[in-house]
C-alpha cells in the first residue's frame, strides 16, 4: 500500500484507511459510513426517519470531546449530499483552535454557543461548479451545495447522539477573515453533546404547508 497520507488535508487523518488503488471511487466514504460497529456499541438509533423526528437545535453543550469516528461520519455525510452537476461547490473548515472559535463567536453576533466542541464552517466555492451558466447561477448553486452539505452533517450529528445549532447570523466577511479564506461562508454548524434532551419544536400543519397543483 502506498502512502495514503498525501490524499488527506493536514490535520485530518482518517481512521479508516484504504489503499490508493481503492481510493478511486467512494471507498473511503463507504468505509466510514457503512461501518456500524461503534453505533451498535452505543445502541444508537440511526434510522433516518427517527433521526429526523428527534432532531432539535441545541445551544448548550457538555464540555465533552466528540469522538473522532463521529466527526469523521459527520464530515463524510456532508460529502454524500447532492450538488449541482456533482461539482461539490463547497468547502468545510473544521475549526479546532479555541482562539479561532472565540473570534467566530464575535463574528456571529456574539452568540456564545458558537464556541462548541465541534465547529464546522461551510463555505460556497462557485469556482468548482464547471457548468456553462452565468456567474450568478453558479453562486446560487454553490450556496445550495453548501447548505445541503451542512444539513446532511446536521442529521448525521443527531444520528450519532449529538446535537447541533445552525448559525446563519454571521458577518460573512469577518468569518472569512478569521478562517483565512477568500471563499464566502454560508453557515456555521456547532455540534456537541447536549446538556439536556429537548422535544422537537412544533411545526406547521402539513395540510397548510403543501400546495397541491392539479
Ligand atoms: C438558515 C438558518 C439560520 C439560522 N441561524 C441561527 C442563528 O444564527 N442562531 C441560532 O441560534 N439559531 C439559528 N438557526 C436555528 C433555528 O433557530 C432553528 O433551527 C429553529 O428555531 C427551529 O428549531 P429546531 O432546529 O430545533 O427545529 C438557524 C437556522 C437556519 C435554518
Amino acid at each position: 500500500m502506498s502512502n495514503p497520507k498525501k490524499l488527506y488535508p493536514k490535520g485530518y487523518e482518517p481512521i479508516h484507511q484504504v489503499s490508493e488503488k481503492d481510493n478511486v471511487g467512494n471507498e473511503l466514504l463507504n468505509a466510514i459510513l457503512i461501518d456500524h460497529a461503534k453505533e451498535k456499541e452505543e445502541s444508537l438509533d440511526t434510522d433516518i426517519f427517527d433521526v429526523m423526528s428527534r432532531r432539535r437545535s441545541t445551544r448548550k453543550f457538555e464540555p465533552k470531546l466528540i469522538e473522532e469516528w463521529k466527526i469523521e461520519k459527520i464530515l463524510a455525510a456532508a460529502d454524500t449530499a447532492p450538488t449541482a452537476g456533482n461539482f461539490q461547490g463547497f468547502e468545510i473548515f473544521h475549526v479546532k483552535d479555541e482562539k479561532i472559535k472565540e473570534k467566530l463567536v464575535k463574528a456571529a453576533n456574539n452568540q456564545p454557543y458558537v464556541n462548541s466542541p465541534l465547529v464546522l464552517v461551510y463555505c460556497k466555492n462557485p469556482s468548482r461548479v464547471k457548468l456553462d451558466f452565468p456567474a450568478t447561477t453558479l453562486k446560487e448553486f454553490a450556496i445550495q451545495d453548501a447548505t445541503l452539505a451542512a444539513a446532511y452533517s446536521q442529521l448525521a450529528a443527531t444520528a450519532l447522539g449529538l446535537s447541533s445549532i445552525w448559525i446563519g447570523m454571521i458577518n460573512k466577511k469577518k468569518v472569512a477573515q478569521i478562517i483565512r479564506t477568500k471563499l464566502v461562508p454560508s453557515s456555521i454548524l456547532c455540534i456537541g453533546y447536549p446538556t439536556q434532551q429537548k422535544l422537537p419544536k412544533p411545526r406547521r400543519n402539513l395540510a397548510e404547508l403543501i400546495h397541491v397543483l392539479g
